[in-house]
């Protein structure tokens, strides 16, 4: 336990560099392009691409796992 209360909690986002793969955002953060339009999310956690290839961006569609791509960084 952190000692913080339980609504301070709730409210934390947190990424998660998977290796060889996504951006896992879990948390109430807010998504923008760079015009600054709202990017709809309609889960909880989402996947983002760090790739570059995949079909729906930012979103991961798997393509990391057929198109080579290493993270490089031990995430
Ligand atoms: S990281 Fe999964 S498609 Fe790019």
């Amino acid at each position: 336990m952190t000692g913080e209360p339980r609504a301070a909690r709730t409210e934390e986002v947190v990424v998660t560099a998977c290796p060889d793969g996504p951006l896992l955002v879990r948390g109430p953060v807010r998504l923008v392009d760079l015009a600054g339009r709202e990017i709809e999310r309609h889960r909880a956690t989402v996947a983002l691409c760090r790739c570059g290839g995949t079909a729906i961006p930012p979103w991961c569609d798997g393509t990391h796992k057929v198109n080579g791509y290493r993270s490089g960084d031990g995430s």
